[in-house]
This record gives structure tokens, sequence and C-alpha cells, in this order.
């Protein structure tokens, strides 16, 4: 897979010596990483590495003080969520955050707010069903009564009806059954195979590692290591820490 994306030369995006702070707390200590278009790349890490602070300082939830972040080779450093949404920024946060009281077909239209063309949702609708079957059998269901798995699945959904570009994806699987950690990763890849980029955060390293193409370890607020999906999943380092092997 070619690094690089267009004329520019400069990857899809681009995260180049960020900085970012929760007060005095420094999470992120000079992180530098890019995702070329059509990619899955996966951020593996500790809890506490600052995997979910990147995620946020590239969705525009945080900003950093130190550093930039470029998509499409304009620099979004300082921009807020909302316009990083227009411009094609998928969020799928940490803890599914969904609308509980908001069924699960306005959750869904919820996802596709900041669009201008919301005219025209079926298609996408017609997409998310068809990647989560489960959704189309519960569209009049609170969020808030689905299953955990069920509402990953949601966050998913609604950040895929703003039709990303890029994906950001916080532990997917998290707190799913083993058959549906499979499925939500099989989903994650057809997604990116319909053209969709991914940024993938995971806990579940030896999974992400298995789906992405290539992958950055980062540990106290650094990256620490990167490469291939492959290389790393054969690096011992890497098998000791985060593949649970002794
Ligand atoms: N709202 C906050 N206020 C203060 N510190 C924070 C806040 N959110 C995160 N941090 C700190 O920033 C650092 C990075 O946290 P982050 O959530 O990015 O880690 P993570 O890699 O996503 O971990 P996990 O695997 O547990 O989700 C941690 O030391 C954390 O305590
Ligand atoms: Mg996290």
């Amino acid at each position: 897979m070619s690094a690089t994306n267009g004329a520019s030369g400069e990857a899809m995006l681009v995260i180049d010596g960020v900085h970012t702070y929760y007060g005095q707390i420094h999470a992120l200590r000079g992180i530098s990483l890019t995702v070329a278009q059509g990619e899955i790349v996966t951020l593996i890490g500790a809890n506490g590495a600052g995997k979910t602070t990147t995620l946020k300082t590239v969705s525009g939830m945080l900003h950093p003080r130190a550093g930039r972040v470029r998509f499409e080779g304009d620099d979004i450093s300082k921009l807020p969520a909302h316009k990083l949404v227009e411009r094609g920024i998928g969020h799928a946060p940490e803890g599914r955050r969904i609308f509980p009281r908001l069924t699960v077909l306005e959750n869904l239209q919820m996802g596709a707010f900041s669009r201008r063309d919301v005219k025209d949702l079926g298609p996408d609708l017609d997409r998310v069903f068809t990647l989560f079957p489960r959704l189309l059998e519960r569209t009049a269901q609170l969020g808030g009564t689905l299953s955990g798995g069920e509402q990953q699945m949601l966050a998913i959904g609604r950040a895929l009806m703003s039709q990303p570009r890029v994906l950001l994806l916080d532990e997917p699987s998290l707190g799913l059954s083993p058959i549906l950690v499979q499925q939500v990763f099989e989903t994650i890849k057809d997604i990116n195979r319909q053209g969709t980029t991914v940024l993938l955060v995971e806990q579940n390293a030896l999974q992400a590692l298995s789906i992405a193409h290539r992958g950055y370890v980062l540990q106290t607020g650094e990256v620490v290591l990167t490469g291939s999906a492959e290389s790393l999943r054969q690096n011992e380092t890497v098998r000791k820490a985060y593949l649970g092997e002794d």
C-alpha cells in the first residue's frame, strides 16, 4: 500500500509532532503518524497511553497545544468538531455515546445532521442496515434499551451516516462477546473495502493487527514502535506487552 495520497504526495491524515494537554496533564508528547487513503491503521497501547486522546485530537474534540493535524492537505488543528464532521472525519467515540432516549432510526438520522444533503438518507441507512442487520430489526427501539453490543453497532452506524472519508473507531470491540467481536472486525474490513479509510484504536491488539495494514504502538503519549501489521505481530516486545504472550 502506498503511503501517499494524490498529487500533494502527502498522506490523507497527517499527525505531526502533536502535544495535547488536559489542563496541566501532558497526555500526548509529540505524536507523529500518518494514515493513507484506503488504509486501516491501528493504534495499540496500554491503558492511559494516549489512544483516545489521539482520536479526540483528530476529530476536534481536543486541540493540540503544539504540532499540527492535517487532513487532505489542510491544517485542521484548530477547527471545531462539527466542522470536521462536515469535512469527512467520522468518530465513533469510546463508550458508545449514543442518544439513549432516541430510537435507533433517530440516532442514525442524527449522525447525518451535519450533512448538507440530509434529504436522501436512504442509501446510507441501507448501507448501515446491510452492515448491521440487527439494527434494522430494531429501528423503533430506544437506543438506551439496546444491548451493549447493539449500542456499539449503532455508534459505528451513526458515524457512518456522516459519510466519512476517514472513520475513527475507539475500542469498537469493547465488552462484546467473542462472536460479536469477530463480526465487528469483519464489518470494519467491509467498511474499509467500500472505500472508507479507518484509524482504529483497540485493546484487542491481535485482532486489530489481523485486519490493519499498519500500526503504531503508543506508550505514555509517545509513539514507540511502528510498522506493517505483520511486522508488529512478529515483534517480540509487542507479543509480550500487548498480545499476552510470555
Ligand atoms: N479528561 C481528562 N482529564 C485529565 N486527564 C485525562 C483526561 N482524559 C484522559 N486523561 C489522561 O490522559 C492520558 C491518556 O488518556 P487516554 O484516554 O488517551 O488513554 P487511552 O490510551 O485511550 O487508554 P484506555 O486504553 O484506558 O482507553 C491518561 O494519563 C489519562 O489519565
Ligand atoms: Mg481510550
